[in-house]
């Protein structure tokens, strides 16, 4: 086979054949097929498209890159994958959460790609915590505590790894195709029995509208489904960022107080329903209100806490070890109105231009910097009240990001409605 045959079929709208997909990927994952023309199939599958058996073979071509974690116990293997949300800190709490139910979480997770922060980022916030664990000391601690929550290991999808790289400089990165590959090679190689996905729209994630959010859902579920991965979804609302808390240290301080039956409700109540759907689809609960009343009964009583505690010290951190948060600087209303609209694009770049997001790849974070959010949209502001709070201790960089928050923020005459948080997706 010829790859520049295969990048032509492609280019001209071509499907290809389940062969050619298992050579390009074979051959780039070795290093026998170069970037240059890795990027130019990339750039034809992000203007052209592929059917639903194309997306099929190409997420069985990268799982197949790699080796799957080896299923161990009798325990269902659960897990949460959000497509990425600016203030998404579900997953801290999840993992321990579902390990209370007796399920396996074995939580694979990713850094921050654009403005959404990454769960490997938030832990990182705490002092000592490790998110390289080898493949047997997955192994260990799901055994021992039913959840870990770290990075990819060097066998899982490595083909992934080197075309998500690829595809983050060479503008390829938004294609339902790609996407699907991506993310569904990654589940299907943790040997799961259900999954649920947060697929997230708004300015606040990835995907800008609840359309392309619905579009990727579908395709999302197809593939969970034809892997035999019990897979349900929610589609949520990111038109304003999740919480209060956006930024690292600060995220995981938020995620602590919902672990202990505290924080804000819709951090609390998002992650109890991506949950929630989980112990359906294992048959742990029957019925959906059950579900989340065992959910709500794990968090106020501490338990979850306890699950995270001793997860965060099997993975030699310490919740005492929280990294310090900046000095706080109020960005205050320049008029009295009804919080009209949040950007979240601008609120991820000032946290990324006081250095709690990467610029240029592998840039180390500052883990003390974020935004404390006072209001959401629909508030009732009185003039000069606190919309947020900027955390930096450089002011330099702190004055940068209050002149991105600004522009962010919309007030108007008007009073407007809250959006609704999440709903179900159910393919047509
Ligand atoms: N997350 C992934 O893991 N892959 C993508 O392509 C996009 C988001």
């Amino acid at each position: 086979m010829i790859p520049a045959v295969v990048i032509a079929n492609k280019r001209d709208r071509r499907p290809l054949s389940s062969d050619e997909i298992k050579f390009m990927i074979d051959g780039y994952s070795c290093g026998r097929i170069p970037d240059y023309q890795m990027s130019a199939l990339a750039m034809a599958i992000y203007l052209n498209g592929m059917s639903d058996r194309e997306i099929s073979d190409l997420t069985d071509s990268m799982i197949a890159s790699g080796s799957k974690l080896v299923k161990v116990g009798d325990k269902p293997r659960v897990d949460k994958h959000s497509t990425g949300g600016l203030g998404d800190k579900t997953s801290l709490i999840l993992a321990p959460l579902l390990a209370c139910c007796d399920l396996h979480v074995p939580m694979i997770s990713g850094r921050g790609l654009g403005i959404t922060g990454g769960t490997l980022d938030k832990l990182e916030a705490i002092e000592g915590f490790r998110t390289n664990l080898t493949e047997s000391e997955i192994h260990r601690q799901l055994d021992s505590l039913g959840c870990v929550i770290t990075g990819a290991t060097e066998s899982l999808v490595p083909a992934d790894k080197k075309l998500y790289g690829l595809r983050d400089v060479t503008a390829t990165v938004p294609s339902i195709p790609l996407i699907t590959a991506s993310i569904m090679s990654k589940k299907i190689a943790e040997s799961l029995d259900a999954l649920v996905l947060d697929v997230k729209f708004g300015s606040g994630a990835f995907l800008a509208t609840e359309e392309l959010a619905e579009e990727l859902a579908a395709s999302l579920m197809r593939v969970g489904k034809d892997a035999g991965v019990l897979t349900t979804a929610l589609i949520t609302d990111m038109t304003q960022p999740l919480g209060g808390m956006v930024g690292n240290a600060c995220e995981v301080n938020e995620s602590i107080a919902i672990l202990q039956g505290g924080g804000p409700s819709d951090v609390r109540e998002l992650t109890i329903e991506l949950a929630a759907r989980l112990l359906l689809s294992t048959k742990r609960e029957a019925q959906l209100d059950d579900a989340r009343s065992r959910l709500g009964k794990l968090l106020d009583s501490g338990s979850a806490m306890d699950r995270f505690e001793r997860m965060v010290h099997a993975q030699s951190g310490s919740i005492r070890a929280v990294r310090p948060i900046g000095q706080s600087r109020p960005f205050l209303a320049k008029y009295a109105g009804y919080i009209q609209a949040i950007d979240g694009q601008l609120l991820g770049q000032a946290v990324i231009a006081m250095g709690g997001g990467r610029m240029v790849t592998g840039q180390a974070i500052d883990f003390s910097v974020g935004l404390k959010m006072h209001c959401k949209i629909g508030h009732c502001l009185t003039e000069e009240q606190p919309i947020l709070d900027i955390q930096c201790d450089d002011e330099n960089k702190s004055q940068i990001a209050m002149q991105l928050v600004e522009r962010a923020i919309t007030i108007s005459d008007e009073p407007q409605k809250r959006p609704s948080l999440w709903r179900n997706f159910v393919t047509k």
